[in-house]
């Protein structure tokens, strides 16, 4: 197998080839003036099964995906395979009001077109996988969290709403450790409420975790309620670490007192590799 890393995700592509111990190949792309994407890849001839890590978030790097597909299959590639650290438009899977597209719908149609296998990682709706008409794995991050934080003095897991209790249920077994879910309610695209914790959390050091943190307001409103009811420390560990807008200044500037993400996005906060879970699935046989 031959990795190619995309320029979304080149750190997290060489380890991955690192781990497999086979051929990693930078792509090498550059934006025109015009902001336009131009990559190619420096090879003769790839003549092996080959895997693309790029992320398809913001749409730049959507498109850049679209032509390393492209680039791979001109340059002889047995297999293609897409991992998608983090699969953009997951969100909008199905037609809210009258007149919207089914956005991750046409982003699962297009992409598949141009690969054989499609690897994505904690999609924010499972459901959006169907739309490939390709065999998938959707890969669970909650292993590489527990392993990251076991031994670093933390009693409880919670998932800020009971969506992502199966994530708290992971981590807290993967690490031995009880877990529970709070109950949120969104008010608002960035505003939304939380009810106390069930669960006893007075002088314990607790971890959050969930799939993503985008405006940062569920977590910041998660983290308070645990304070509140006497939490010592709360660490907050998500997937992907989207941070729109100023999200990391606020959470920066709220009670969290550690904020961690996994590689799928780069930020200063991107410590957890999911490149383990990556290779043993290019591994496998699907
Ligand atoms: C919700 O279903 C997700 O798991 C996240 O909790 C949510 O997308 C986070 O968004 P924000 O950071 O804007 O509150």
């Amino acid at each position: 197998m031959i990795i190619v890393g995309g320029s979304s995700s080149r750190d997290l592509a060489a380890e991955t080839a690192s781990i497999l111990g086979c051929k990693y190949i930078e792509a090498a792309t550059v934006r025109f003036p015009d902001g336009e994407c131009y990559t190619r890849i420096e090879e003769e001839s790839l003549d092996d099964d080959v895997a693309i890590i790029q992320n398809t978030y913001p749409d730049e790097n959507l498109v850049e995906m679209f032509l390393l597909q492209d680039a791979v299959k001109r340059a002889g590639a047995k297999t293609v395979t897409i991992v998608v650290p983090y699969f953009g438009y997951a969100r909008q899977d199905r037609v809210f009001k009258n007149g919207e597209p089914e956005s991750a719908k046409v982003m699962c149609k297009l992409l598949a077109m141009g690969c054989d296998r499609v690897v994505t990682i904690d999609l924010h709706k499972e459901a959006v996988l169907e739309f490939f008409d390709r065999p998938y794995k959707d890969l669970k991050a909650a292993n590489a969290m527990g392993d990251y934080f076991k031994g670093k003095g933390i009693d409880m897991v919670f998932s800020p709403d009971i969506g992502a209790a199966g994530r708290a249920k992971m981590v807290g077994e993967r690490m031995g450790i009880p877990y529970d879910h709070l109950e949120k309610k969104r008010l608002s695209g960035t505003e939304v409420v939380i009810q106390p914790a069930k669960s006893d959390v007075k002088g314990k050091s607790v971890l959050i975790v969930d799939d993503m943190i985008s405006t940062g307001g569920t977590i910041r409103t998660a983290t308070t309620q645990l304070k509140a009811a006497g939490a010592k420390s709360v660490t907050v560990a998500c997937t992907h670490g989207v941070y729109v807008n100023d999200a990391l200044k606020k959470m920066d500037e709220s009670d969290i007192d550690e904020l961690l993400s996994c590689n799928t996005l780069i930020s200063k906060t991107s410590k957890i590799s999911v490149a383990g879970m990556i290779a043993e699935a290019l591994k496998e046989k699907w």
